[in-house]
Order: structure tokens, then sequence, then C-alpha cells
């Protein structure tokens, strides 16, 4: 089969749900992360999010987008007012559980609860994380970037802690996701296992050839 090329025009005039599928596969496999709030009353919320990224190690920041402010972002609202969140992975056995959070339930209903997911609490710590998650990361939200050309904001948080089983922390910092059991996503429906890896390579070096580890 020849490959086929669209052009930007092609891409506009797409049905609005095959454009949305198309355009979310486009980025290749994603993290699947649980976002956990509460507000300042404690009543929880957690949310399926697929664009949480790294943005330093020194400090230690992460990144996600949110959708635009036009529609109900209870996340956003929780960890705004509260200055916290957590982020959790899906392991393979919570996919169901996790993809349903994404359901559009009203602000009094809790995700957790709709789902059977289970929350806990770090002492001090004002947003739950998901106890079924093989890793949790607390955050303190630092700012949120708006982005003018699609109206979602940029949600900047630095890292208080990280929960995760001891085994699969290796001597050199590395976290083996498989051992984890950790989850991707593509477009945004389509959950994926964990895959051996294909090895881990030294840190690239212009006059050396690619070393494995
Ligand atoms: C696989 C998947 C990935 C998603 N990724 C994001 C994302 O990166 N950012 C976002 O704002 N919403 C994302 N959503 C949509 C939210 O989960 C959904 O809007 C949710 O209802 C928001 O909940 P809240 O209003 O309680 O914060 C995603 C949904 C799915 C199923």
């Amino acid at each position: 089969m020849s490959d086929i090329l669209f052009q930007r025009q092609q891409i506009k005039a797409m049905a609005h749900r095959y454009r949305v599928n198309f355009i979310n596969c486009l980025s290749g496999y994603k993290s699947a992360n649980l976002v956990g709030t509460a507000d300042a009353d404690g009543h929880t919320n957690l949310a399926m999010v697929s664009s949480v990224v790294h943005l330093g190690a020194d400090p230690a920041l992460m990144g996600m987008v949110t959708r635009p402010r036009s529609v109900a972002r209870h996340s956003v609202d929780n960890l705004q007012a509260m200055g916290v969140y957590t982020l959790n992975h899906v392991s393979r056995n919570m996919v169901p559980q996790a993809h349903q959070t994404a359901a559009r339930y009203p602000r009094e209903q809790s995700e957790f609860d709709a789902t059977g997911l289970q929350a806990a609490w770090v002492p001090q710590f004002a947003a739950p994380y998901v106890s079924d998650s093989p890793l949790s990361i607390g955050l303190r939200l630092v700012e949120i970037k708006h982005l003018e050309c699609n109206g979602t904001d940029f949600v900047i948080g630095a890292i208080e802690w990280v929960r995760l089983p001891g085994q699969a922390l290796q001597e050199d910092g590395f976290v083996d996701l498989n051992q984890l059991d950790t989850v991707s996503v593509s477009g945004l429906d389509s959950y994926h296992p964990g895959a051996p890896s294909i090895g881990r390579f030294h840190y690239p070096k212009p006059d050396l050839p690619p070393r494995r580890q």
C-alpha cells in the first residue's frame, strides 16, 4: 500500500471526531496518568491525562496540558485552589477504571467513588493519590501558563514526593516501568502494555558510536 500525504486543508476538512482521533495519534505512545486532587472540603477528584511531560530534573518539574477554560475542569480548579496534586501511573489492571475517570461526572461526584479506585493520602499533603497505582508523585503547583494559540493551559508542578515499590528502582536511579506494569496510551482510547526494553544506552558522545550498557 502506498503512503497517503495529508495537507493542512485536508486535515481541516476532516469530520470532527475523525480529526480528533487522527491528530491524537500523531504524538506516538504517551504516558497514562491519573491526576488526583481535592477541594478545600476534602472532596476528591480523579482524571485521566496523557499529556504529562518531564520539564527538568533540578529543580524537579513536570508539566501537563489541560483542556481549554471553556469546558469544566474540576482538576484544574482543585489544584489551583489547593496548590497541590498527584500524578499516578496507570497499570494494566487499572485501565478500565482509569479510562472511566474521563467521563463528565458532576463536580460533586468523586471519580474515586464512581470507579472504585482507592484514594490514599500522604500526611500534610492535601491531594489524594491512587493506592492501586504502582507509582505516585506529589506535586506543588508552580505556575499555569495560558496558551493563546488554542486556549489550553500548561500546568507546571514541582515534585514534592514520589512513592514506588523499591524493587523497581535500580542502583543508578532508573525506574523499571515494566516491573510496575505501567501502560501507555495512543490516540484517546487505546492502551498498551509495557514492552521489554530494547536496552539501555550510554550517554551519546559525538565521537563515539552508540554504546549499549
Ligand atoms: C486517554 C485520555 C487522555 C486524556 N488526556 C487529557 C489531557 O492530557 N489533558 C486534559 O485536560 N484532559 C485529558 N483527557 C480528558 C480528561 O480526562 C477529561 O476531560 C476529564 O473529565 C477531566 O476531569 P475533571 O473535569 O474532573 O478535571 C484525557 C482523556 C483520556 C481518555
